[in-house]
């Protein structure tokens, strides 16, 4: 017998493996203005790649090799990021420059980049709507550009593990102060089923609102942006009504699915996350990103040191 037999494997229970992921990046940004007035925000540089570099990254890593951006109007720029550039590659190999060389062929190395076009911004389940055509009914892994998960500490291939044997809805959840649950998608849970929990601290998810306020907040456990979720959803978008914010919201088509009977659980991320979207995540990503680096982290670090204890002296002193 195997040791894995309490689990049934996906392919045992006839399920594989999401094997596409979605991005939605046609959102207006307005968090971060002027900043994303002419410039989308997920190529905002961290350090010298771009937010959403990091984003495709972090799917590829997790075995995707299929990956549809949503985009709208504006964002051009962000598709010209994953093709090839043939005249700048031919400049840095006539002058040798193999590093460079390799970075700017990267992106276009990384997964067959693909893109479709949200003509509205009508809310996040709006934008997943637009994928149908591109995932048909097999499941599929949803990452929101603004959200940085830090690369040592992946969330996702336990997702896409736990998404396998359930085939239901899998999201992530992350604890916030109850003050901000109205920025959130924010759920009910209990314990999950014995046989799942060796995949994460996993909970299986009774009830999810989006943005309640703190008085209506089921709990502090926020929807983190990392969904896998099953081809049915597509349908319940489409039956979804506006809710928060007048917009769709791919919390409500969730909600609705699982008061349908589909399984729906979430692995609480204890690791590190940030909101790109606004200045300080992003601040937050930047330093975060900047101190591990092989090449200048240790300058970085050492000058990043001197600068809070400059600041610190300086603060003592007012
Ligand atoms: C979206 C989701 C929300 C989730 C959040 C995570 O909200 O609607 O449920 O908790 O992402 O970042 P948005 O940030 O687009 O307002």
């Amino acid at each position: 017998m195997s040791e894995h037999s309490a689990n049934p494997s996906p392919a045992a229970a006839g399920r594989s493996r999401a094997v596409k992921a979605v991005i939605p990046a046609a959102g207006l940004a307005t968090r971060f203005l002027p900043a994303t007035k002419a410039v989308p925000k997920e190529l905002l540089p961290v350090v010298d790649r771009p937010v959403l570099q990091y984003i495709v990254e972090e799917a590829t890593q997790a075995g995707i090799e299929d990956v549809l951006l949503i985009t709208g109007r504006g964002k051009t720029s962000m598709v010209d990021h994953f093709d090839r550039r043939p005249d700048l590659e031919a400049r840095l190999e006539a002058k040798g420059d193999a590093e460079r060389l390799e970075a700017v062929r990267r992106p276009s190395e990384l997964a067959e980049i693909y893109t479709c076009r949200q003509p509205e911004q009508l809310g996040l389940g709006h934008a997943v709507g637009y994928a149908e055509s591109h995932v048909g009914d097999q499941p599929f892994a949803v990452l929101l550009g603004d959200e940085f998960v830090k690369p040592s500490e992946p969330l996702l291939p336990a997702m896409l593990e736990l998404q396998a044997r359930t085939g239901g809805v899998v999201l992530a959840f992350f604890e916030v102060d109850p003050a901000e649950t109205k920025r959130y998608g924010i759920a009910s849970v209990e314990p999950a089923e014995a046989e799942l929990t060796d995949v994460g601290e996993v909970v299986k998810v009774t009830g999810m609102v989006e943005k309640p306020k703190p008085e209506d907040a089921p709990s502090n456990l926020a929807v983190l942006g990392r969904y896998v979720l099953p081809g049915r959803i597509f349908d319940a978008i489409r039956r979804t009504e506006p809710g928060s914010g007048g917009e769709i919201q791919l919390t409500d088509a969730m909600e609705l699915l699982r008061t349908e009977g589909v399984p729906v659980h979430a692995i609480v991320y204890r690791g590190t996350r940030y909101d790109t979207g606004m200045p300080l995540g992003y601040l937050q990503t930047v330093v975060q990103i900047a101190a591990e680096r092989d090449d200048l982290g240790a300058e970085f670090r050492a000058w990043l040191g001197e600068f809070v204890k400059a600041d610190a002296s300086v603060g003592s002193n007012t």
